[in-house]
């Protein structure tokens, strides 16, 4: 059966971003069968033994518990499970010294879903017919935005500032506010921090600044913070969560061991609240309660935070420096930059003047059993021209330490062959 699309039918059932590319990576695996890949594609975490302990002990405890009836056979709140909303509440009260009520807080189905409505609500057309923009104000940044909005047009991301420490093969993309625009037109600001792809943590003075020029316009700055402390804790760099009138701080549960129990969370002022939390009774009434009764149990007794600071961030720390150190030893005397790792589950190198584009060096390199994501699929919203987005790849550290070594090995092989090749030609 082919029925008609509408706009929005066509637009949402295109795979945008990576999600397209992981369908090759799909295909790759599986027509490859006996073949040892190694995959640095993933977005997927590990399954660390003390983090699923954690949930499989909450797990049992709510099981005990006289609670576990009102939690999965009944409907509850649109706004969320009121026992998370409290964890979280005075969790964030405490370490913050922050003043929220169970008013400031929603839970959603995983963060994408809040994006989805933030996006929505924010972006977009508005009554008087003009379109509102959602700014990323430095790309690259997480792929998923780039589906997020019914109106497409409104994403408009701005190319960052590099910060290069050519002697070191080190950089970091910085905000340039030279060009960053937020005023009337705009509907919200979208960042991520830590930032998938590259690991980038913008500073404090960065974010208070672009939350400073959002304010006079009444905009809401969100501030996806998947990676963030206290949980997951993925920052290797010392960063706080920033928070203020305009500020909407939105966490995820998914890289702190849930992603199947998808639980999103947005901090912020209670009218923006509202407004999410209404778009969310009309799109799925509330999310799933027992991954939100579960984590309310991990959150009050500290073994969240706990878990994230001591298992989690040292756990992929460690995968970075390896990483790092492998490609120290490895990479041969060409313009290789590899962004500062700051935070998140990734690293992104930059292959300056790369002689071929990112796609066909992911090609390259996995006809040498090796997957990365090529990186201009980390660009949603940029439409102008720029190299540098067709010379960037993005690495995932979710694999062992010797598949991590060995795959860079490989990677450093194949950027040899290439570069040497262009040189003979030209
Ligand atoms: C930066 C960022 N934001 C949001 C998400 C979506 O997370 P979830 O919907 O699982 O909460 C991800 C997932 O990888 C991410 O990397």
């Amino acid at each position: 059966m082919n029925p008609a699309l509408t706009k929005i039918g066509a637009q949402m059932s295109h795979l945008t971003g990576v999600r397209a590319i992981m369908k090759d990576i799909i295909e790759t695996l599986q027509a490859g069968a006996g073949k040892e890949f190694i995959n640095l594609s993933a977005g997927n975490p590990l399954i660390l033994p003390e983090v699923e302990q954690l949930w499989r002990d909450c797990t049992a405890q709510l099981l005990a518990s006289s609670d576990y009836g009102e939690v999965v056979c009944r409907y509850g709140s649109s706004q969320g499970y009121a026992p998370l909303i409290s964890a979280i509440a005075s969790d964030f009260n405490r370490r913050y010294g922050l003043n929220l009520s169970d008013r400031n807080i929603l839970i959603t189905p995983g963060s994408q879903t809040l994006y989805f409505y933030a996006a929505n609500a924010f972006g977009g057309y508005c009554l008087d017919g003009e379109l509102r923009q959602i700014v990323l104000p430095l790309s690259p940044d997480y792929t998923g935005y780039g589906g997020v909005s019914l109106a497409p047009e409104a994403l408009i991301a701005y190319k960052p500032a590099l910060d290069i420490d050519a002697a070191a093969h080190r950089f970091k993309y910085r905000p340039d506010f030279s060009q960053l625009k937020i005023n009337e037109e705009t509907g919200c600001v979208i960042f991520s921090r830590p930032c998938n792809p590259t690991g980038n943590v913008l500073t404090d003075e960065e974010v208070k600044k672009i939350a400073a020029l959002a304010a006079p316009y009444n905009v809401p700055v969100i501030i996806d913070s998947a990676y963030a402390p206290p949980f997951p804790a993925l920052n290797f760099t010392e960063m706080s969560p920033v928070f203020g009138d305009n500020i909407l701080h939105c966490m995820s549960l998914s890289k702190a061991g849930l992603p199947g129990e998808r639980i999103g969370v947005a901090i912020g002022d209670e009218k923006l609240i509202q407004i999410l939390e209404s778009f969310q009774t009309n799109m799925c009434i509330h999310p799933s309660r027992y991954g939100q009764a579960i984590a309310a149990l991990a959150i009050n007794s500290g073994a969240l935070a706990e878990i994230s600071s001591n298992v989690i961030r040292p756990f992929y720390r460690q995968k970075f420096e390896v990483l790092e150190s492998t490609l120290e030893q490895a990479m041969p005397d060409i313009p290789w930059f590899l962004h500062r790792g700051e935070g998140a589950i990734f690293a992104w190198l930059w292959l300056k003047d790369l002689p071929l584009t990112d796609w066909e060096f992911y090609q390259q390199l996995k006809q040498e059993n090796v997957i990365v994501v090529p990186g201009s699929s980390f660009f949603p919203g940029l439409h102008e021209d720029w190299i540098h987005k067709q010379q960037c790849l993005r690495i995932s550290l979710t694999a062992s330490n010797e598949e991590i070594a060995v795959g860079m090995q490989r990677l450093a092989k194949v950027a040899e062959q290439v570069y040497a090749k262009s040189k003979v030609k030209s």
